[in-house]
């Protein structure tokens, strides 16, 4: 607790999952939150802000679409003029895209997978790098995958998008040392509803059936051998547990932590997926 005492954290996606968890760790361990998503601000207000409140912490709930330039501009603009600066820019924000194959999906399908995913994360550190910069100070933490580093069958713009996220994450880190700023990338295990949703979307485009029980069942500890390449992680005998969302907060509170003072242009796994 209080690991990142009096730092500001702006994080993309808090609405649900992996984002959610990362706004409330972030608060509990002391920063204030600036959270964003695509829901309405008093929605996001109401489930994250009000807990991160609850705690004792200070949150601004903001609406974005951070696909969008000038709306990731403005967000950038009100978290600095309410909060003073940014520390912290967590670069959450994942949509799964299409579950089609190449030749049958349309170009605006892939061209928007690659905007929310990928753009998202140019366009924050466009904004939020010239503050650390200028303060000479800066954690930029992006989501990526296990499917940033192996493929996930019909899923393409997906694919692509987190591998991309680790080549930006790895260049930009190599640009910005210098400045005192780290950017690292996280690739997380999943968390029970994206899982449900991707597993099923896969097993219509098959046209298999689809047992969404047996999909739960993965999520429940404990959970030996679980998901998908864990499963064949689990052949070589290692055990895929605690992979969600808590887990991946926890590495991202150490990656804005001094503790990672010196880690920067890393890919971290969780979820004992894959493991390079
Ligand atoms: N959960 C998984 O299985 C998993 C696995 C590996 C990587 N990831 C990555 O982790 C990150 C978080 O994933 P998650 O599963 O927690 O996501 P999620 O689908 O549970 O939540 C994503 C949040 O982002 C918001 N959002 C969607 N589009 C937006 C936009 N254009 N602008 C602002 N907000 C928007 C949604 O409203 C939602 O609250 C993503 O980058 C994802 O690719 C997730």
């Amino acid at each position: 607790m209080g690991r990142l005492k009096g730092q500001v954290a702006l994080v993309t996606g808090a609405g649900r999952g992996h984002g959610e968890a990362l706004a409330l760790r972030f608060a509990e361990e002391g920063a204030a939150v600036a959270a964003c998503d695509i829901l309405p601000a008093d929605e996001l207000d109401a489930k994250v802000g009000a807990r991160i409140r609850e705690a004792g912490g200070e949150a601004l709930c903001s609406q974005t679409d951070v696909s969008e330039e000038e709306q990731v501009r403005k967000l950038v603009e009100r978290t600095i003029d309410h909060f003073g600066t940014i520390h912290i820019l967590a670069n959450v924000v994942g949509i799964a895209g299409p579950t089609k194959d190449v030749w049958q999906m349309s170009l605006e399908e892939w061209r928007h997978t690659l905007a929310v995913n990928l753009d998202s994360a140019f366009l924050g550190c466009k904004y939020v790098l010239p503050e650390m910069i200028s303060k000479r100070y800066g954690r930029v933490i992006n989501f990526s995958s296990g499917s940033g580093k192996q493929p996930l069958s019909h899923r393409t713009p997906y694919t692509t998008s987190k591998m991309g996220i680790l080549g930006f994450t790895r260049t930009l880190a190599a640009d910005v040392g210098r400045y005192n700023i780290t950017v690292n990338a996280i690739c997380p295990g999943s968390h029970e509803e994206r899982g449900v949703e991707l597993e099923r979307a896969r097993a219509e485009y098959r046209g298999d059936p689809f047992d969404e029980e047996a999909v739960r069942n993965r999520y429940q500890e404990p959970r030996p051998n679980a998901v998908l390449a864990g499963r064949w992680c689990g052949d070589e005998g290692y055990i895929e547990k605690g992979a969600g969302s808590g887990e991946a907060a926890a590495i991202a509170v150490f990656l804005a932590s001094e503790d990672a003072a010196s880690m920067t242009g890393q890919d971290i796994n969780s979820g004992g997926w894959v493991m390079w």
